[in-house]
């Protein structure tokens, strides 16, 4: 019965898995995408001006450092004459024509200005260095803009972009090309009068781990207060203990070699785990009361070269639809697509840092872990709370939007059979004596 069960619960796990894989969207944010829109709100002699506004819809996938770049391929003779609130990256050959123009790339790439950026230089929702707060966590801050003046075209014509391209800051994303879109409106003079633009044009990208085929970066492991037992993040979560070939080192109690590419794509000192994930999520089931329970949920960072800022940690429970409250970090729950199909679901719960106190999770150091913790007190439903077949671990979670990887079902930490024990220990020796009576009566009676 036992191991059958098991075997199931792993195999259902896994059919989960496998069916993550091939959608080809986050479940968990369905309608996550970075949406650029160019609005040509003039025209000039021989151009336009545009704004460009990146805004980032994912609930809980940000742009880190270095920042974002955007680029696309001009399709007639366009140059950007003058830019404010970013820069292209590259000036090209602006030789014959147009020697003060800002950029004559056939294919130019844009990056923000950094927070010191001049007064003159900067638009509105610029100058953050290619920073993206996530949707559900920092709106006002999910997005950028960027203003361009283009020349070298007829008067009144305007061409559509192509191939446009989002770095978030590394690949991953897939942008739709640039449409015509309903002409993008604003409100002006106390919302008393609406303005559109002249023309708007839309690109969607979305991200997908998969088109990066980037190995984990993440594992979670869980303990509870019932059992001693530690369960471990999976064995060669993101990597193996490498072997002393390697050319970097890895940190820990057996000095042997490894290295990871992080943020900066520059290979970090990572400390010698069974994991060698640079995050580690721990879950542990703390306390059980009558209306409530406790967890503690503790995120470390085994990297000796990264501080991870604004981090976030996403979990799914099925607790989650009842109250819950953090105390060391700040939470929200999101709504989520049931994995059976298009009912929204609320059992998805967003933390992150709290101002000034845990924002940042910081680098590894020789003497301990860089880590952040809170304790989660949650609300039971007593219809569907349970200590049992591991009900009240996460199903998923996920850190700054990549998926951690989970300890299978088989290892969780079990319930001591506190409950059965007894009864079986009782029940024991009466079946003994009848199994050793029967015996005997067997071999002494012949029977
Ligand atoms: C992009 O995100 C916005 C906001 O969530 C949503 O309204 C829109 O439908 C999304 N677009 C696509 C193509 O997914
Ligand atoms: C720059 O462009 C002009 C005309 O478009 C061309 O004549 C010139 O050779 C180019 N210079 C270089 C260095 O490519
Ligand atoms: C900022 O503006 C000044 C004056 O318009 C200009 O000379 C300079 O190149 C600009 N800097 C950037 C980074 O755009
Ligand atoms: C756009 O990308 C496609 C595929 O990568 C390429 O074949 C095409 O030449 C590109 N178009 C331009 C104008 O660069
Ligand atoms: C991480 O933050 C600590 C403390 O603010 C700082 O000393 C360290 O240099 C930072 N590390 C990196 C890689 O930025
Ligand atoms: C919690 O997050 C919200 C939304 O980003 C923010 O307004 C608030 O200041 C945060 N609270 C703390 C204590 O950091």
């Amino acid at each position: 019965m036992k191991p059958l069960f098991s075997w199931m619960t792993t195999f259902l796990w896994m059919m989960l898995f496998a069916s993550n894989l091939a959608d080809c969207f986050d479940p968990l944010d369905p309608n996550g995408n970075v949406t650029v829109n160019v609005d040509i709100h003039r025209w000039t002699s021989n151009g336009y001006v545009a704004t460009v506004t990146i805004q980032n819809y994912y609930q809980y996938r940000h742009v880190e450092t270095p920042g974002w770049q955007l680029g696309w391929t001009w399709t007639n003779k366009e140059v950007i004459l003058s830019m404010t609130g970013a820069i292209a990256t590259q000036q090209g050959n602006c030789s014959i024509n147009f020697q003060s123009a800002h950029s004559c790339m056939t294919d130019p790439v844009f990056v923000d200005l950094m927070p010191d950026a001049a007064a003159v230089n900067r638009t509105e929702n610029c100058c953050r260095g290619g920073l993206l707060s996530s949707w559900a966590i920092d709106q006002p801050n999910s997005i950028s803009s960027f203003e361009i003046e283009v020349g070298n075209l007829g008067h009144g014509l305007s061409y559509l972009p192509l191939n446009s391209t989002f770095m978030g800051p590394g690949p991953g994303y897939t942008c739709s090309p640039f449409a015509d879109a309903p002409p993008t409106v604003s409100t002006v003079l106390d919302a008393r009068r609406e303005e559109q633009v002249f023309r708007t044009w839309k690109s969607i990208c979305t991200y997908s781990t998969f088109t990066v085929n980037k190995a984990p970066t993440c594992c979670v492991s869980l303990s509870t207060f019932y059992n001693p037992k530690i369960t471990p993040c999976p064995l060669c979560s993101c990597d193996c203990r490498p072997g002393n070939s390697n050319t970097l080192e890895c940190v820990g109690d057996d000095l042997v070699a490894s290295s990871w590419p992080g943020p900066n794509n520059v290979d970090n000192l990572l400390q010698c785990t069974d994991h060698m994930c640079p995050v580690q999520v721990h879950w542990h089931i703390k306390n059980n009361y009558r209306d409530h329970w406790r967890v503690k949920l503790t995120v470390s960072n085994h990297d000796y070269g990264v501080n991870f800022s604004d981090w976030n940690v996403l979990v799914q429970h099925p607790s989650f639809g009842q109250s819950l409250q953090s105390y060391s970090f700040n939470s929200t729950t999101i709504q989520s697509v049931a994995n059976s199909g298009a009912q929204l679901i609320d059992d998805v719960a967003l933390f992150w840092g709290l101002a000034n106190y845990n924002t940042e999770l910081l680098q590894a150091s020789e003497k301990q872990l860089g880590s952040v913790t809170t304790e989660i007190l949650l609300s039971k439903d007593q219809s569907s709370f349970t200590l049992n077949n591991g009900w009240a671990f996460p199903r998923k979670i996920y850190f700054n939007g990549e998926s951690c990887e989970m300890p299978l079902p088989d290892d969780f930490p079990a319930l001591p059979d506190a409950s059965t024990a007894p009864k079986h220990t009782a029940l024991l020796p009466p079946l003994l004596l009848l199994l050793l009576y029967t015996m005997i009566l067997q071999v002494v009676l012949g029977l």
